[in-house]
């Protein structure tokens, strides 16, 4: 492995390290707490009939939730994939892996990522690049590259700004990205989803990436894991450390980011993530007009556990999910969109 690559799988295992051990929450509210489902005492429906089953991108989900992107990339992280994999494949729901940009530069890396397919042979997944590869030279073909490599369902562009200009080592160029995403749109044999990481899309990006031909929007709010609390415990020299702390809580919250696609076509995949705890915030995604709502870090912290572990976790949010849905009287998710508190939403 050249120099390069040690460098990013070394970045890798530091990242997942301290999201395991450090608390790298941003302390800001996803507002899911000022969300409210409509209230049905009588609901009439049969809570063992209630059916979480949807479509999403032409293959048949058991359930709307994603396995958020995060890991690959090193050995270590490979044994993540594996986990999470299998319970993609075990409750049926989708998944993405974490940025690729190590196995393009080192083939000898594809098997961290590989692995996933292998575990989840029917499983929507999703490959992952970030942004500012763009500008490092990666193109078309690597970025198909990337999507062969796990046979993925879509390409999720990750956008970064924060967390790349706050690492001294990041990429800050951000220019001319739009003209590159698009030229990914128009290029590959998939669609492609942009996602943020932590800090929110907002609505005029999010305009402009379906306008260039992006298919998928993953808010990626805050509220949840902040990529400046990350960079933080990474950083040793004070001033490094005093400027991610100032931008721990930087972005749009998670149910803020969602009100702000709300009024994008319907056939553009909206994902709600960032900060998501359990089933009742699905449902509450969904009844905001998500399709799909993915968990990233109480996930891995759940896979370090064990697979018994991780499996529980997804357990207890369909059932959570499920138990909001027959409170407010949803018997699938179609329905369950309708069901959002009016005059409470209002207060937005
Ligand atoms: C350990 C870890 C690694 C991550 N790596 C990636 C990545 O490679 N690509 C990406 O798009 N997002 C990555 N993320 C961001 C998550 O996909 C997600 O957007 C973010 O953590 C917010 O979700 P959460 O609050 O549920 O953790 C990573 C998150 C974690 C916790």
């Amino acid at each position: 492995m050249n120099e390069q690559v040690t460098k990013i799988s070394a970045r890798k295992d530091e990242h997942l390290r301290i999201c395991l051990e450090e608390d790298v929450t941003s302390g800001i509210p996803t507002g899911f707490d000022q969300v409210h489902l409509q209230v049905s005492t009588l609901p009439e429906i049969n809570f063992d009939s209630i059916d979480l089953s949807s479509t999403v991108l032409g293959k048949k989900l058991d359930a709307p939730i994603l396995i958020s992107s995060m890991t690959g990339g090193s050995g270590k992280t490979k044994h993540f994939n594996k986990l999470l994999a299998q319970a993609a494949n075990e409750f049926n729901i989708a998944m993405g892996v974490g940025s690729q940009r190590a196995a393009l530069v080192h083939e000898g890396l594809e098997e961290t990522f590989s692995i996933a397919r292998k575990e989840a042979p029917n499983a929507l997944l999703f490959a992952n690049i970030g942004v500012a590869q763009l500008n490092e030279g990666f193109g078309v073909t690597e970025c198909q590259r990337a999507v062969d490599m796990l046979e993925a369902d879509a390409l999720i562009i990750h956008l970064n700004s924060l967390q790349e200009v706050l690492q001294p080592e990041g990429n800050h160029d951000f220019t001319q990205l739009l003209t590159k995403i698009e030229k990914m749109t128009r290029s590959l044999h998939v669609p492609v989803i942009a996602k943020e990481v932590g800090c929110g899309i907002d609505p005029q990006t999010a305009r402009s990436l379906v306008n260039a031909g992006v298919r998928g929007i993953d808010v990626a709010g805050v509220g949840g894991t902040s990529w400046a609390a990350v960079e933080m415990y990474r950083q040793t020299d004070p001033s490094r450390k005093a400027l991610c702390q100032t931008y721990v809580g930087w972005g749009i919250p998670t149910v803020m980011a969602l009100q702000g696609i709300e009024g994008l076509p319907e056939d553009i995949l909206k994902i709600s993530s960032g900060g998501l705890q359990n089933g009742l915030d699905v449902a509450k995604s969904i009844a905001l007009g998500a399709d799909l709502a993915g968990f990233a870090r109480k996930f891995i912290i759940a896979a370090n556990a064990g697979y018994k572990t991780l499996a529980e976790s997804i357990e207890l949010i369909l059932l959570e999910l499920k138990v909001a849905m027959f409170l407010s009287g949803a018997g699938d998710l179609k329905s369950l969109r309708s069901k959002l508190e009016k005059e409470r939403e209002d207060e937005y």
